[in-house]
């Protein structure tokens, strides 16, 4: 029987935790999603912890649900960070090879010396990515294994997180009785998830709309170049149906569901609903193309300061592939159609798959669930480059082009008893 290793993926977003449970044949590479759950969380605003306790039990409510229906006790998992306090900067490495030939050993000390960079105590490493190597002051180098030189350097892209916000996420996770494998960057995994190789090769942008956050990463060469972080999402667009209609947030969140567009022309047919009064009042009645006149300007302002980034990154004339729209918020009627007529370039919207685009079941491959996916995947491939448990995130440095997935180590989970599936199962009822 051929061996199996299980991969948790674990998303804390802003309106709800996803958690994601893979496993991967040792013998074929095969991936399959074995386990789901999820739980809505309001205990982040825009991407970050604002409260521990109801974070925490978001988390073990989706975690337990994943654990049932995988039939795993998940063992260390892969956590998404995002939020406003997410920065870059670039650096520089440099090391004196030991032949005349670089060797792989070369390589791996030059990464562990861009892994060094002195940053201060409240910024935490989360990546450092290798954009282009020098070999003896010769630039352009995406790949210098084996070629001849001494002196090899790097330039590299680092991202950086607020030290608190890792801690707390830390805390949230180890609070639902988990262990953190590693901290991935959101954008990064939903980039695993939905990107496929062509696209990363010939240019192209990821936004992930999500709740509170609007997560980006542009990627040129098979390697990520630009990451930001937009913090106003569909939260916004609720609070704008809440503030324009005088409604409650739940009301407005399922109106926004049932009725809402993105931009007028996605209207086919122009319907009147009945909308709640508050306190006695009685219903209103509004029609979609009124709804459309309160989401449109919000959807643009997004799509604004989504192109404003582009144009800061300097990839605009760099993306053949265009941008690749995910997350929950562009499930939103003509998300895509606004998104064209403000980027002026091809849009697409980008639903989770697994490496060479290997299939997952319907009920995963939706736009919200792009961030949980992509981690348990960021967990197949870079295992071999974490270490676990421990409150100092080790920064991940990925090679400049993309390798094959990686073996994972070990199965570091324990596979439960029938017995125990079954008295977990019934205590769900
Ligand atoms: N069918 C839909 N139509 C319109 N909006 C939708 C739809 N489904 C989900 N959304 C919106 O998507 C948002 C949630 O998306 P998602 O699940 O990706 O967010 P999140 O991961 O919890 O948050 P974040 O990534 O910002 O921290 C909500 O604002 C929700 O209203
Ligand atoms: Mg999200």
């Amino acid at each position: 029987m051929s061996k199996q290793t299980i991969h948790a993926g674990l998303d804390i977003g802003s309106t709800k935790v996803s958690a994601i449970v893979m496993s991967r044949d040792a013998d074929s590479g095969a991936i399959e999603v074995i386990g789901t759950g999820v739980a809505e969380c309001d205990g982040l605003k825009r991407g970050v912890v604002s409260n521990i306790n109801k974070t925490a039990e978001a988390i073990r409510a989706a975690v337990d649900r994943a654990e049932q229906t995988s039939g795993y006790q998940l063992g260390p998992v892969v956590v998404g960070i995002s939020g406003e306090h997410i920065s870059t900067f670039n650096t520089r490495g440099i090391v004196t090879t030991r032949t005349s030939e670089i060797s792989e050993s070369d390589v791996k000390r030059l990464h562990d010396e861009l892994s060094q960079v002195h940053v201060t105590p409240d910024r935490r490493i989360l990546h450092v990515i290798p954009q282009d190597y020098l070999i003896d002051g010769q630039d352009g180098i995406s790949d210098p294994l084996g070629m001849s030189g001494r002196r090899l350097e790097a330039n590299a892209l680092v991202i950086t997180a607020s030290s608190s916000a890792v801690d707390n996420l830390y805390k949230c996770v180890e609070r639902a009785g988990l262990h953190v494998d590693a901290v991935v960057l959101q954008s990064i995994a939903s980039s695993y998830a939905v990107l496929d190789e062509a696209e990363r090769e010939v240019g192209v942008a990821l936004v992930d709309i999500g709740g509170g956050t609007t997560d980006m990463a542009i990627y040129k060469d098979n390697v990520l170049r630009y990451v930001s972080v937009i913090g106003i999402a569909g939260q916004r667009v609720t609070d704008d149906i809440v503030a324009v209609l005088g409604i409650r947030n739940t009301d407005a969140e399922s109106i926004k569901l049932s009725y809402g567009h993105a931009i007028s022309e996605s209207i086919l047919r122009d319907e009147h609903f009945q909308v709640p009064g508050i306190g006695g009042r009685t219903p209103t009645e509004v029609s979609k193309s009124i709804l459309c006149q309160v989401i449109e300007p919000r959807m643009e302002e997004i799509y604004d300061f989504v192109l404003s980034r582009i144009h800061e990154s300097g990839m605009s004339h760099q993306l053949a592939a265009g941008v690749v729209l995910t997350g929950g918020c562009t499930e939103l009627y003509g998300s895509e159609q606004l998104a064209q007529r403000t980027f002026r370039l091809p849009v697409n919207k980008g639903l989770p798959r697994g490496f060479g685009n290997d299939g997952f079941a319907r009920e995963v491959t939706t736009p919200s669930r792009a961030t949980a996916i992509g981690l348990a995947l960021y967990g197949i491939k870079h295992h071999h480059e974490f270490i676990s448990d421990s409150h100092d995130v080790q920064p991940t440095i990925q090679a400049a082009k993309d390798a094959p997935p990686a073996e994972p180590a070990e199965v570091h989970v324990h596979k439960k008893g029938v017995v125990q599936r079954l008295k977990d199962w019934f205590e769900n009822f």
